[in-house]
């Protein structure tokens, strides 16, 4: 089969994209699929080939090399925010009649928006969410109203953000006009959400060969303030548990409420979870839904892949055979 593997985009996460592509084209059996990187910026979409960068036919959705045009049979999107995660190349493909590995357009663009997602997941049995105020960019933010509504401290998120780029942690109305000034840069809406107490964690769940599979949890300690863009990608900037030291009562609670979430969500392929669960009352709170959830060698999903007692280049094969 050619795979067309589309990396790079049109965010703030690209180079967090070109390290999940790498990793996903060495993993993926050679023998079976043969894969084309296709790097996506605002300017081109194109393909590295030996003479040099070659134009996709948008038309088509093909290359030609050396005289010869190239079709693909499939296209694993390993975009990290727009295009690839909310919705637009899911549609593009849709239109095509290619097929994908990602949820389809509707849900990547409802999960992109984590005020919307949390709109829809909000009364999924045992599921609680952080409460939250949704800014938009032209509307007036005054801060004395925000501080006397949420409790501090407060996250501050460009609401279609990912990676933490454009984040902040506050801790009094003082610093909410920089953070929000720092949000709206990346994004025109903002999602002030207040700070839950307690242990963090990120599990994966993915259909695969058509069964729900939940995977081992990861749990999170970050030596920064919060897991920011730094402690992510920065070895030993935080400490990443897999599989998570969680009871196993609590363990199966959580997986009934993943599959509960990835099924109201209409999710397809693999999607990563972001949740806490609160100091005290051990009560599960919803973060978010990563539907291209990062894939370099040392990332999440790749590491509760292993954990699962899996190959990664085979889990990659079975988003592929659906
Ligand atoms: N947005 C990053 C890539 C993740 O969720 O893994
Ligand atoms: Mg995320």
């Amino acid at each position: 089969k050619n795979i067309a593997l589309l990396a790079g985009g049109y965010s703030g996460e690209y180079e967090v994209s070109l390290n999940s592509a790498k990793n996903i084209a060495s993993s993926l059996n050679a023998s079976k699929y043969k894969v084309y990187t296709i790097l996506l910026n605002r300017q081109r979409w194109v393909y590295e080939a030996a003479g040099g960068m070659v134009d996709v036919d948008k038309n088509d959705f093909s290359i030609t090399l050396n005289g010869e045009k190239i079709k693909f049979d499939f296209a694993f999107i390993t975009i990290h925010g727009t295009p690839g995660e909310d919705g637009k190349l899911q549609g593009y493909f849709d239109m095509l009649g290619i097929p994908y590995n990602t949820c389809d357009s509707t849900t990547s663009a409802i999960t992109m928006n984590k005020a919307y997602t949390k709109a829809i997941v909000h009364d999924v049995p045992n599921l609680h969410t952080a409460r939250s105020i949704k800014l938009l960019k032209n509307d007036l933010h005054d801060v004395a109203t925000i501080a006397s509504a949420l409790k501090f401290p407060l996250f501050i998120k460009p609401n279609n953000g990912g990676s933490s780029v454009g984040m902040s942690k506050v801790y009094n109305a003082a610093a909410l006009p920089e953070a929000l000034e720092k949000a709206f840069r990346e994004d025109d809406q903002v999602l002030v959400e207040e700070f839950i107490q307690g242990r963090e964690f990120s599990q994966g769940i993915a259909r695969l060969h058509g069964k729900i599979t939940v995977l081992p949890a990861t749990e999170i300690k970050s030596s920064k303030d919060f897991f920011d863009y730094e402690a992510k990608y920065t070895p030993g900037v935080s400490e990443e548990i897999t599989p998570a030291d969680i009871p196993a009562d609590k363990a199966t609670q959580i997986a009934g409420i993943l599959t509960e979430v990835y099924i109201r969500l209409n999710c397809r392929g693999m999607v990563r979870i972001d949740f806490i669960l609160q100091e005290g009352t051990n009560d599960f709170y919803f973060i978010e839904v990563n539907t291209t959830p990062g894939q370099s060698a040392n990332s999440l999903i790749p590491q509760q892949v292993r954990a699962a007692g899996m190959d990664v280049g085979e889990f990659y094969g079975m988003l592929i055979e659906g």
